[in-house]
């Protein structure tokens, strides 16, 4: 599988929304599979069992890139690194490879100069391999590189898909060398229905699945869907391997409409 920064494989699984025992057994079928990237967050409560679905697949630690983020309440000093230790612990390991900020600080109430250095902090000590942010615009990535390199910043994950294709960001992240993660590659299954999708799954006799992998990684993005059944695990790791001409994907290119999906009442003032 091709790897970002020699490191994180361009595929990993997404596990938000997943609870419980869903969680367990579809971070566990995913290791089976061969998936070796797996995204979780503190918000997302299902730390603890990606953890032990890791300890139980025996797939070797050093085999793995696990990402989690820090959750807007810990933004703060004296929550950080604290919430970070408890997340590992839930983890059941030692370090993420690694850390993001899930969103910049709602309203500003922490400076960001702050929790990026707490974030510095944390590989400093070790809990983290690399760090990043997520739902950052560019007037925040501005301000972020203010305390923190481009270089030093691994990835900013954003939502991307065929209806949000978010062009100026990765335009700015990309004149940075600023790695860009697409989330939510699927808007949650919306453009699985997409006529123009089909069609062109049709002509390839694949699933429309594969083609928006394929899409989201011709774009040089890496991309995290998630999916609680084996079958659609293997058609999304199959995506890695399709290729689609220029044509194809500038169509697809074209059905962006703005329509984002993550958007809760705190979201910063996103690039248009
Ligand atoms: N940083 C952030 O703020 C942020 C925000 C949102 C999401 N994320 C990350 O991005 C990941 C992906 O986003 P998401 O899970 O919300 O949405 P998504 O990956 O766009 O879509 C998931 C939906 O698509 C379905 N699906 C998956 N594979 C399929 C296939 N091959 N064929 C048909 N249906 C398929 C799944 O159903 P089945 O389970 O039935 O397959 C599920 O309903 C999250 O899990 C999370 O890790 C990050």
């Amino acid at each position: 599988m091709k790897l970002i920064h020699n490191e994180m494989p361009v595929l990993g699984m997404g596990t938000f929304r997943l609870e419980d025992d869903i969680a367990y057994n579809s971070v566990k079928m995913a290791l089976e599979l061969g998936y070796r990237h797996i995204d979780t967050a503190q918000i997302y409560g299902n730390e603890a069992q990606v953890g032990q679905a890791i300890v139980d697949s025996q797939v070797e630690r050093h085999e793995l890139f696990i990402t989690t983020k820090v959750w807007n309440a810990n933004l703060n000093t004296n929550s950080f690194i604290k919430s970070v230790r408890e997340s590992l612990e839930k983890l059941k390991t030692d370090y993420v490879d690694l850390l993001l900020i899930h969103w910049p600080s709602p309203e500003s109430n922490e400076p960001m100069k702050e929790y990026l250095e707490q974030l510095i902090e944390a590989k400093n000590q070790g809990l983290a391999k690399n760090i990043g942010v997520s739902n950052f615009t560019i007037d925040l990535l501005e301000e972020a590189l203010k305390t923190i390199p481009a270089s030093e910043l691994f990835t900013n994950q954003v939502e991307v898909h065929p209806y949000l294709t978010n062009e100026k960001l990765r335009a700015y992240c990309d004149s940075k060398n600023i790695h860009v993660t697409g989330y939510m590659p699927f808007a949650v299954g919306k453009v699985l229905s997409d006529d123009v999708i089909i069609e062109i799954a049709k002509s390839k006799g694949v699933t429309p699945a594969e083609i928006v992998i394929a899409w989201s990684l011709s774009l040089g993005l890496s991309t995290i869907p998630s999916s609680t059944k084996r079958s659609n695990l293997l058609y999304n790791l199959k995506g890695e391997n399709l290729q689609l001409s220029s044509e194809e994907i500038s169509k697809i290119s074209n059905l962006n409409i703005n329509d984002r999906q993550a958007n809760p009442d705190f979201s910063p003032k996103w690039d248009i």
